[in-house]
């Protein structure tokens, strides 16, 4: 990668993601993307480097922006998650899948690579739900999922027929202190650490016992950057990598927090919808593939994740406490 469009730049993986990639290949090679200024948003990302309105829905903005910018990757972020998609489906398949056809129809035509994260949520009830083959059933029965088992074979399709560089990962839920999540399954693990430092209680809606995979977004960075800068020769799979750095259910993240904020207090109002989605997904996925393929091994574990977090999140919110 050398010159890079990032779509959905003001989500939760672009906000970081960009500030990652401007250290790495310089603040004007990588062009940060969104539908529309948010207020809320990382002011740093839209101001470090070049910043670029772009509709995914508009493949003429898709266009101007990868030429104006002489792109030869474009990071496809720009999507909405599994609760929100089950509230809009039309609307989640409309962006979703209408967003990435167009991403890979410029691809096609610019000849550039595309990273495009796929997700937990590619695999359904049918699914062996403990150590997740790589390659293996996938039922999923939410519209999020849908879409990405689509997009996995419409990516796959691509490199096949176009010869277009496309390259996947299925993420797990992912923490991170800087940006929120938008309306997914597993926000419950970003949510409750916020609440242990600014509430000391946290309603969960997930239940006890519920094991999903996570990991924390310095991971889910790297990632995105070793698997685009993966010899091509060596990758076997494309769409898209099962990765993973922990399982772990409500309690267990609660266990680890309250080992620092001893006062903290859990209870459970268990959402039904989300609830539902969750126990859909895998307990726990086999990430061997990637490993092997690419290298891919994880830095943070629960344990260390927790430290970090509180130590970041404390410092964000500082007086709000
Ligand atoms: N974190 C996502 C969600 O919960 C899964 O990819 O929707």
């Amino acid at each position: 990668m050398k010159r890079i469009l990032v779509t959905g730049a003001l989500g939760q993986i672009g906000s970081e993601l960009v500030l990652k990639l401007r250290r790495i290949y310089g603040e004007n090679n990588v062009v940060a993307s969104s539908r529309s200024k948010k207020d809320t948003a990382n002011k740093e990302v839209m101001e470090s480097g070049p910043f670029e309105l772009v509709d995914v829905l508009n493949s003429q903005q898709i266009i101007e922006a990868t030429k104006k910018h002489n792109v030869d990757t474009v990071i496809h972020l720009a999507s909405i998650l599994s609760a929100v998609g089950e509230e809009k489906p039309h609307l989640l398949w409309d962006i979703n899948m209408n967003g990435l056809y167009n991403v890979l129809e410029v691809a096609r035509e610019k000849n550039h690579g595309v990273f495009i994260p796929s997700s937990i949520a590619a695999f359904g009830p049918s699914t062996p739900m403990d150590l997740t083959p790589q390659d293996t059933i996938q039922r999923p029965t939410t519209i999020y999922g849908v879409s990405k088992v689509a997009g996995e074979l419409l990516c796959d399709y691509y490199y096949e027929r176009f010869g277009v560089d496309t390259r996947g990962v299925r993420f797990p839920g992912l923490i991170s202190y800087e940006a929120l999540p938008g309306g997914g399954t597993t926000d419950y693990a970003v949510h409750i650490y916020y609440e242990a430092l600014k509430t000391k209680e946290f309603i969960c809606n997930i239940k006890e016992g519920t094991k999903m995979d996570m990991m924390y977004m310095p991971d889910a960075l790297d990632c995105i950057v070793n698997l685009m800068e993966a010899d091509s020769t060596k990758l076997k799979h494309r769409n898209a990598f099962n990765v993973t750095a922990m399982s772990f259910g409500p309690e267990d993240v609660y266990a680890e927090i309250k080992k620092h904020v001893p006062e903290f207090e859990i209870k459970y109002d268990v959402d039904p919808v989300k609830q539902k989605i969750a126990e859909s997904w895998p307990n726990s996925l086999d990430d061997s593939a990637a490993r092997e393929e690419w290298g891919w091994t994880p830095k943070y574990n629960l344990e260390t994740m927790t430290v970090d977090m509180l130590e970041k999140l404390k410092e964000k919110l500082g007086n709000n406490k």
